[in-house]
């Protein structure tokens, strides 16, 4: 299987004052096309820290970070939004939805960097509201939803422009169990049918069952890199 992650040497030192918190410690970290992998560790072990750089949110203080196969350029601002918008699809832990915008509209925002017309725009929106189960709330804003139902809109979001590669920061905190399960059928059934490859956050044990691979952070240091497939 092609390799879609491939992190070498990666160190990210936070310094402020006089305190430089050495966030991440040289990891190392190779993920498979298809692989469904979770990252673990106790707060503040660096797991945000990693799946921002990986999403080329945040640039490393030393070491390398190649994505499908190319070295990721930090420096590259527009080349970098680009590549995001066109290979990842990213779920925060606090979902970052934009509360004056209906859940149509929240969905519709990264099609707006893509040449489909408006109509086509609201079509695959609508598709992928229908799969993760909101069909009735597409014009709710998201103060009018469930915390569940935002999470949804931001699965929808996320996954709307066909990514290769899904980031999610602890997408399942905040979640009850009905919607943390659906939440991951969404994401196994999008991984068996299309090999969307799934990178996330959690020290949720109520994912276990789902996870086939998990590495372990440790104070920055990565412990356990789980088992390759
Ligand atoms: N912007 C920043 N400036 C300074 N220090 C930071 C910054 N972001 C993170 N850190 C520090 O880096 C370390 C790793 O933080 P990170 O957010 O990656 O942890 P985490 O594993 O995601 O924790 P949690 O489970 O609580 O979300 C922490 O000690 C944190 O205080
Ligand atoms: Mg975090």
């Amino acid at each position: 299987m092609e390799t879609v992650i491939r992190v070498k040497g990666l160190s990210k030192d936070f310094v402020q004052g006089s305190q430089t918190i050495n966030a991440l410690k040289s990891i190392n970290l190779t993920i498979k096309q298809g692989e469904f992998v979770a990252i673990n560790g106790y707060s503040g072990s660096g797991k945000s820290t990693l799946l921002n750089i990986i999403g080329t949110l945040d640039k490393p203080s030393a070491g390398e970070v190649e994505l499908f196969g190319q070295q990721v350029n930090f420096t590259n601002a527009s080349s970098l939004q680009e590549f995001r918008s066109e290979k990842m699809g990213f779920i925060f832990q606090n979902f970052n939805l934009n509360p004056v915008l209906t859940a149509l509209e929240n969905v519709q925002m990264p099609l707006l960097l893509t040449d489909l017309n408006s109509r086509q725009r609201r079509e695959k929106s609508i598709e992928v509201l229908n799969k993760v189960g909101l069909t009735d709330r597409i014009n709710h804003k998201p103060g009018q939803l469930s915390g569940g139902q935002q999470q949804r809109v931001a699965v929808a979001r996320a996954l709307v422009s066909d990514p290769l590669l899904l980031l999610a920061d602890e997408p399942t905190a905040n979640l009850d169990s009905e919607s943390t399960k659906q939440l991951m059928l969404v994401l196994k059934e999008m991984n068996k049918q299309s090999g969307l490859t799934v990178l996330f956050s959690s020290h949720d044990e109520r994912l276990l069952k789902y996870i086939q691979r998990t590495i372990t952070l440790n104070d920055g240091l990565l412990t356990d890199t789980g088992s390759c497939l």
